[in-house]
């Protein structure tokens, strides 16, 4: 089934658009004989004010810039794949009794209230089976809920619109990242993490499975402000001064030893960063010493950057640009 799959998907182009509070990432990609190509790509500025933790402030003001970022782009498809991110949106794996495959949207509703923040009825959901699983001899079926606030979504798919553009698809930020870097991370269990300028976006991956996703609002903008205090020795000890970034790493610490408790003492194997944070000098050295963790920067894996694109520009931008080629590739891969 696989390869007819990907017999018609060749020549398939898709869009990603990743909306942050100071950058849209714009990327298209198109499944070619050779593989994933990836043919456009810009950054763009967002309005000041028009997005703040992953909520829409100021739609026109929104609407209005969109348009330039795919112009800057060169990309014509007016369909595009969306993220949400933000504290209401998150995506878990749970496990239900073995039930008809068609029965699971309806028996992830009851699961679902057991984890979502808001009530069932606010939210947008999406499940995916992952696989069939045997435990103490019972079979059971490990599925991937996405949940999201319906008025968060409804609120792109309009500000979209605004700008005359179709939203095929909305997911959750994390997993868009997680589908990006997959080929990263196809072993072990590794932390996946989007700094962004005001969100970081964490996404828990085991086997190539994304496991869990959170976000903690406290982002990037506390990593500037450490690299714009002058070292007082030449290191790391210019970000041991940011009181916003100890603040990231504690909850960043936080989230790991949930994971860890849930999860049965699961060793975490090392972490990826990637967001515009991710462009830092020494930031993952950094972070690998605050967390005694592994630590690398991530960049979308399985995607050529197409022979017209200057590959030293793409890959000045590459951690940046990996939910925007991570939704993209929902649609190709
Ligand atoms: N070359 C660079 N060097 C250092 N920092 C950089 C570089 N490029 C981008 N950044 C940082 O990345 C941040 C923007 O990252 P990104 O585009 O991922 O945020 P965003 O998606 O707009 O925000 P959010 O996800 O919080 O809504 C900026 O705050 C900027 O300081
Ligand atoms: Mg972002």
């Amino acid at each position: 089934m696989a390869a007819w799959r990907d017999v018609f998907q060749i020549g398939a182009v898709a869009v990603g658009l990743d909306i942050g509070k100071e950058t849209i990432k714009a990327a298209e990609i198109r499944r070619s004989v050779r593989g994933i190509e990836l043919r456009h790509f810009a950054i763009g500025p967002t309005p000041p004010g028009a997005i703040e933790g992953g909520l829409i402030l100021d739609r026109e003001a929104l609407a209005a810039a969109l348009p330039a970022v795919l112009r800057e782009a060169k990309i014509r498809s007016r369909r595009v794949i969306i993220s949400v991110t933000g504290q209401n949106v998150l995506a878990r794996v749970l496990r239900l009794p073995p039930i008809p495959e068609e029965e699971i949207k309806q028996a992830i509703r009851w699961e679902a209230e057991r984890h979502l923040p808001i009530p069932v009825d606010d939210a947008v959901l999406d499940v995916q089976l992952v696989r069939e699983v045997v435990e103490n001899g019972e079979r059971q079926l490990e599925v991937l809920l996405a949940a999201a606030p319906e008025g968060v979504v409804l609120s792109y798919i309009e500000a979209l619109d605004a700008a005359r553009l179709t939203v095929d698809a909305v997911e959750v930020g994390g997993l868009a990242m997680a589908r990006a870097l997959s080929q990263m991370v196809e072993t072990g269990t590794r932390v996946l993490v989007n700094l962004g300028a005001s969100m970081t976006e964490l996404a828990i991956v085991r086997g190539g499975v994304p496991q869990f996703t959170r976000t903690i609002l406290s982002g990037q903008e506390a990593v500037s402000r450490a690299v714009a205090i002058p070292a007082p020795r030449q290191d790391a000890d210019a970000f041991a001064l940011a009181p916003g970034l100890d603040e990231l790493l504690t909850q960043l610490r936080r989230s790991l030893d949930f994971f860890r408790a849930q999860f049965g003492g699961t060793t975490i194997d090392g972490m990826l960063l990637c967001g515009g944070g991710a462009r830092i000098p020494r930031i993952d050295r950094h972070f690998a010493l605050e967390l005694d963790l592994p630590v690398s920067i991530g960049t979308p894996a399985g995607v050529e950057p197409h022979a017209g694109l200057d590959p030293a520009s793409f890959n000045a931008v590459a951690p940046q640009l990996v939910v925007a080629i991570g939704l993209a590739m929902r649609a190709v891969a």
